[in-house]
């Protein structure tokens, strides 16, 4: 079976992530490690298990990592995901503690005892993946892929021209971004793009499996949260966020990915955090020669197939309802 890793932030829609991922049969989740964004660490590490919980996935290992971005002081967005990061709905909280390990070692332990190259999969800012890739520079050789939620070839969210998870920790995603591995930027350019229907979310809702209730409950969260976004064009529709790019692990003929370079700014107080990606083809090379580019090129989606990525969130949260 393939072998997948998820680090998180939880996080509504890494809620929605860690679900498909859990109940998805073609892969095994082999870990998932926790990092500050949404929320807390601490309410990470809560929201996590409790999700995994609903679903079933009690023996997946879960770890906390960093509390805080390298520089950066943390800054949540409660004002998307609730006060507790899950929406505030008031959820049983999971009795089931983490391991008694630093993420970093977590997911140096799984990438190592992999039988297979491990597709790892950052749904946060990348403190967590840049402290790994750092301290144990040999867990590369077992890495066959990085597909992040993060970035923007375009518009930003948490500044006109940042997204969120990127501008969150903008050091840590350049040293991922620069590392020379395969990665995928799954960004805010297809972020918005997939998206459950009305209908269906109260199908959810109604649903005698925790998993699809939690589903339900989540997306109309999510809809509410989103109703004025332009992005969106059927009413009561809510975007599946970060569980995108876990369809895209599953189904990368969904995906349209351009190679580009791409480069995080720094030290721009207006533009910090953006994800500069260069589009231009034969120009590049003449930046290039300047020196001010770097030479990594990473395969940047820019394309989505919405209804394809629904129906295969749907059917995979749906195959545990016994109705
Ligand atoms: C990203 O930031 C978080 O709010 C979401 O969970 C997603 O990972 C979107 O910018
Ligand atoms: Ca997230």
């Amino acid at each position: 079976m393939r072998q997948l890793i998820l680090d998180v932030d939880t996080g509504v829609d890494d809620a929605l992530a860690l679900m498909l991922a859990a109940r998805h049969p073609g892969w095994n989740l082999r870990a998932v490690t926790c990092v500050a964004g949404n929320t807390s660490l601490e309410g990470v590490v809560r929201n996590t298990l409790t999700v995994l919980e609903a679903v079933g996935a009690t023996s997946v290992p879960v770890a906390a990592g960093a509390a805080r971005p390298l520089l950066e002081e943390p800054r949540d967005a409660g004002h998307v995901h609730g006060g507790d990061g899950l929406a505030d709905l008031g959820w049983v909280p999971s009795a089931r503690k983490p391991e008694a390990i630093h993420a970093v070692e977590l997911l140096r332990r799984e990438i190592l005892a992999s039988p297979e190259p491990v597709v790892l999969v950052p749904l946060a800012p990348m403190t967590n993946i840049a402290l790994l890739l750092r301290t144990y520079p040999e867990v590369a050789a077992n890495i066959g892929q990085i597909v992040f939620m993060g970035g923007s070839a375009a518009v930003g969210n948490a500044s006109p021209v940042a997204e969120f998870n990127v501008w969150h920790d903008p050091e840590a995603a350049q040293i991922v971004i620069s590392s020379g591995l395969p990665i995928t930027m799954y960004g805010l350019d297809v972020f918005y793009s997939v998206a459950i229907e009305a209908p269906d979310i109260e199908l959810l809702r109604e649903s005698d499996d925790a998993g699809c209730r939690l589903s339900g409950h989540l997306l109309t969260h999510l809809a509410k949260v989103n109703a004025d976004d332009f992005r969106l064009t059927s009413p009561g529709s809510a975007g599946i966020g970060d569980a995108g790019a876990v369809c895209a692990v599953i189904d990368p003929e969904g995906l349209v990915t351009h190679r580009h370079r791409v480069e995080v700014s720094l030290s721009n107080p207006l533009t910090r955090g953006q994800t500069v990606v260069d589009r231009r083809t034969k120009a590049s090379e003449a930046t290039l020669a300047h020196g001010y580019l770097s030479r990594d090129s990473i395969d940047v989606a820019l394309g989505v197939d919405g209804r394809r990525y629904a129906s295969l969130f749907l059917d995979t949260i749906r195959s545990h309802d016994g109705k």
